[in-house]
């Protein structure tokens, strides 16, 4: 990896992620939203809080292959911004969408199961964006890793959200949920696991 990116790879990575953002905002101070803007955005977020959800996930593997410690150096970064993309989708939802109804939004909550699967994994993101900072990193101890550890489930209701909203045409939803497997098989320890299941078995003679 080139010495310039591994040097500055935080405003890189900024910069990279504030991208979709830019493009957005780009779209809607020129008109260019189509003719439902709310959609457009809710759908362009949704996809946007996904991708950061599963690039945050590609950290540690990627880590683990090149050796190098500068994937763990953006983790928070990338995590944050899913964090954000996330909290534009669900503002776009409440205020443009639903128009702050909380009648609509109960309705929409208990009525169709991918708003239930957005909202379990938008609660579920909470505690992990409070908890992102160093400080509380050092005042959790093990515990962190082990609250950190729902950004799984949350990627899984992410993919199951998209699955469960989607009318036709599975083959989106379905590359993210392969991107998904994909990550969470690397992150087994398959040869630990292979030797375990294939250790020959100590045999005593009866004799
Ligand atoms: C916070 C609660 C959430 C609410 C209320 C919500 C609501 C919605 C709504 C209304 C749509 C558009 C559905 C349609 O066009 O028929 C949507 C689409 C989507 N949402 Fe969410 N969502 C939430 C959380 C999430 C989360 C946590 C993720 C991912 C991490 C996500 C990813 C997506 C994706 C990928 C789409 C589809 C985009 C497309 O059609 O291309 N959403 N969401």
């Amino acid at each position: 990896m080139p010495a310039f990116f591994v040097k500055h790879i935080k405003p890189i990575c900024f910069t990279l992620c504030s991208l979709p953002l830019a493009y957005l905002a780009m779209l809607f101070f020129t008109d260019q939203l189509g003719a439902n803007p709310i959609e457009r955005i809710t759908r362009y977020s949704g996809t946007w809080a996904l991708r950061m959800t599963l690039i945050t996930l590609m950290a540690t593997p990627l880590q683990r292959a090149l050796g190098a410690v500068w994937p763990f150096r953006i983790r928070r970064m990338l995590g944050l911004f899913g964090f954000f993309y996330v909290t534009l989708h669900l503002a776009n939802y409440i205020v443009l969408d639903q128009f702050f109804d909380g009648y609509e939004i109960y309705f929409d909550l208990v009525e169709r199961p991918f708003i239930m699967a957005g909202m379990a994994a938008f609660l579920l993101l909470i505690p992990l964006a409070v908890t992102s900072t160093k400080k509380m990193m050092r005042r959790l101890g093990k515990r962190w890793k082990q609250l950190h550890r729902a950004v799984y489930l949350i990627a899984a209701l992410g993919v199951l959200h998209y699955f469960l909203l989607i009318k036709l045409g599975w083959f989106e939803p379905a590359i993210y949920l392969l991107v998904y497997l994909a990550l969470m098989l690397m992150r087994m320890p398959i040869r630990e696991t292979l030797s375990k299941i294939f250790k020959p078995r100590q045999v005593t003679d009866p004799r």
